[in-house]
């Protein structure tokens, strides 16, 4: 058995890249694994809360009381279902060169003493493991390696170090950038998708 859980961060809707291309990935996924799970987290449209005074003291309790439970409970229901997939994929904007506020919000909810981290015999370890995501982008411009504005990618490196840092180092990034030139008429929406969507298909049956 596997179970997908399914992350989209665009406040937009149908007009979202991320959003189409994550849609994409699901239905291909569904396809390739009948009657598998999906768990979908809709971050966009629903985001999550920011950590506060008392997640945090409830988060280092020692001895955590049921008002610190209380405290952490949606957490608790997030961190659950990263636990419960094995499989993910994640619609992220870029966001002024790094990712939107609610996925961080998302972040700041999973990363957890004890529940997606803990301290092991060689230091900090990470606590989720054999996971693998797949993370859809797509940014107005352009920024991979070697071109002009690859130094401002804020994005990619942060994401690889937060989710290696609890723990998941199977981590593929699809990639759609360059998106101005369809927002600004330059390129057919259906043209521009189409090898990604390919991409995105290739690697929903992986
Ligand atoms: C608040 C905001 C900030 C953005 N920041 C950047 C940026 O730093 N670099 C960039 O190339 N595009 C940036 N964009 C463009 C988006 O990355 C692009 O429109 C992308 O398609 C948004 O994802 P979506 O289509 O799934 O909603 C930004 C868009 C918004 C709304």
């Amino acid at each position: 058995m596997s179970t997908l859980l399914h992350i989209d961060a665009s406040p937009r809707g149908e007009r979202s890249i991320t959003r189409s291309l994550t849609h994409d990935f699901v239905a291909a996924w569904k396809a390739a694994h009948p009657g598998e799970k999906v768990i979908s987290r809709d971050l966009g449209h629903q985001p999550p809360p920011f950590v506060d005074e008392a997640w945090i003291a409830a988060a280092f309790a020692p001895e955590p009381t049921a008002a610190d439970t209380a405290a952490l409970a949606f957490s608790s229901e997030l961190i659950a279902e990263i636990h419960a997939a094995d499989r993910y994929v994640f619609g992220i904007p870029m966001y002024n060169l790094s990712i939107p506020a609610v996925f961080k919000a998302w972040i700041d909810q999973i990363v957890r003493v004890g529940r997606t981290f803990g301290f092991g015999a060689n230091g900090l370890e990470g606590l989720v493991k054999g996971k693998k995501v797949t993370i859809i982008t797509a940014s107005g411009s352009v920024f991979r390696a070697g071109t002009p504005y690859a130094a401002y990618n804020f994005q990619e490196p942060y994401l690889r170090g937060i989710l290696g840092f609890i723990g998941i180092t199977d981590v593929e990034f699809i990639v759609a950038d360059g998106v101005n030139d369809v927002n600004y008429g330059k390129i057919d929406r259906t043209a521009y998708l189409a090898p990604i969507r390919e991409q995105v298909a290739a690697a929903a049956k992986a």
